[in-house]
């Protein structure tokens, strides 16, 4: 009981900091400014025939886009999923909800996370667990526990090395997880989405995870949530000086968004690929869909708007998001998100000379129009 209690009172830590600092890393960036489109003047459509559907895992999403998992444990969490759902099912895109952590270990608070699917009956709902949590001995069965919570469409695993260390009551014990990762691919039903937190996916990191079964990645790449940030200011609060230093030290930790789709995308060309991290405008999520991504993951402001706003405002904000991405589609010649992938596009120095330095072929990016 003192360690649920533990893990949900971190958990209410995390959702107060975000809601009320600057958590946003403004110093590395998503490095989506490293990527222009080419404008094409003289598209053959309309913009109302602009068309962002998508299937990602077999499903029909209204536009390409998914509420990142991020709370649930407490009341609070329960108000703010609910309030996200409820946008999900409008919208007829993604959600995910926080680590379920809170609920095996306290099943009382089950409800805050199983409000989503009584909310959202119809929506594409991800489960979510740590990595840390399955490697170190998480049974089948309470696995399952957590996809039935919710009836998830597909169970997340976080990886997230760097925040476990970050954070004082941290488990940075990852011996085993991808074993374990193997077992629960090869036996669930439900398809498993392997993801960071906000320190991105390496190619090297990627294949490892093909390897074992995961059927789609989420990059979780630097550039927004900045998980150094939010836990400097907890080590600050509880004066724990090494971990205020440390989180001091690897506040630029990580693979920008820009940058991480392009190295999970150079091995595995054909993965269902999730790009979160920073992503804030249409314009973000055309750069990360171009790039190579099949959908976008959103978090940070849509937490803010749902606690302040309620669903209104989350809707209201990414009904604008949408019509920026359909005209940035139209002015590049994009009638449909298939055709987005393959428009040309300008990278810059610091992007070309990484992806150079990685094998990755900067050049294959300008690609001509069809
Ligand atoms: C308050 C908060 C809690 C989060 N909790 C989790 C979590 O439990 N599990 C997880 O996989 N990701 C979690 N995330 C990470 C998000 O899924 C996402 O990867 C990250 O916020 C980056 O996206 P953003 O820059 O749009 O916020 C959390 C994010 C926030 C802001």
């Amino acid at each position: 009981m003192g360690r649920s209690r533990t893990v949900s009172q971190r958990k209410f830590d995390h959702l107060s900091i975000c809601l009320r600092r600057n958590v946003e890393n403004k110093g590395t960036g998503t490095w989506f400014d490293e990527v222009q489109f080419v404008h094409y003047a003289v598209p053959n459509f309309d913009l109302n025939d602009v068309d962002i559907t998508v299937n990602f895992l077999g499903r029909d999403f209204k536009a390409p886009i998914i509420i990142a998992g991020m709370t649930g444990g407490h009341e609070t969490a329960a108000r703010i999923n609910a309030e996200l759902a409820r946008v999900a099912e409008e919208l007829g895109i993604g959600m995910g909800v926080g680590s379920q952590r809170a609920a095996i270990e306290n099943p009382r608070l089950a409800y805050t996370y199983a409000i989503v699917r009584e909310t959202a009956p119809n929506a594409f709902i991800i489960a979510n667990i740590g990595a840390a949590q399955i490697a170190r001995g998480y049974s089948i069965d309470e696995v399952k526990r957590i996809i039935n919570m919710v009836k998830a469409n597909a169970l997340a695993v976080h990886f997230n090395p760097a925040h476990e260390c970050l954070q004082l009551e941290g488990e940075p014990s990852f011996k085993g997880s991808l074993d374990k990762l193997r077992e629960i691919t090869s036996t669930l039903e439900v398809p498993v989405i392997a993801k960071e937190v906000g320190f991105g996916i390496s190619k090297e990191a990627a294949e490892a995870l093909a390897k074992v079964g995961v059927r789609a990645i989420d990059v979780g790449g630097s550039g927004g949530t900045n998980w150094a940030l939010v836990e400097y200011y907890r080590a600050k609060k509880s004066r724990s000086k090494i971990h205020e230093r440390l989180c001091k030290l690897l506040i630029d930790w990580g693979i920008p968004t820009a940058v991480s789709i392009c190295e999970v995308r150079s091995v595995l060309p054909k993965i269902p690929l999730i790009a979160t991290g920073g992503i804030r405008t249409g314009l973000d999520i055309a750069k990360a869909i171009a790039l190579g991504a099949d959908v976008v993951g959103i978090g940070l402001p849509l937490l803010r708007l749902a606690y302040k706003g309620g669903s209104n405002a989350v809707i209201s904000e990414l009904r604008a998001i949408i019509h920026e991405l359909k005209v940035v589609m139209f002015l590049v010649g994009a009638q449909t998100l298939y055709e987005l992938r393959e428009v040309p596009l300008i990278l810059g120095p610091r992007l070309s000379r990484w992806l150079k330095l990685r094998g990755i072929d900067p050049e294959e990016f300008s690609r001509s129009r069809a």
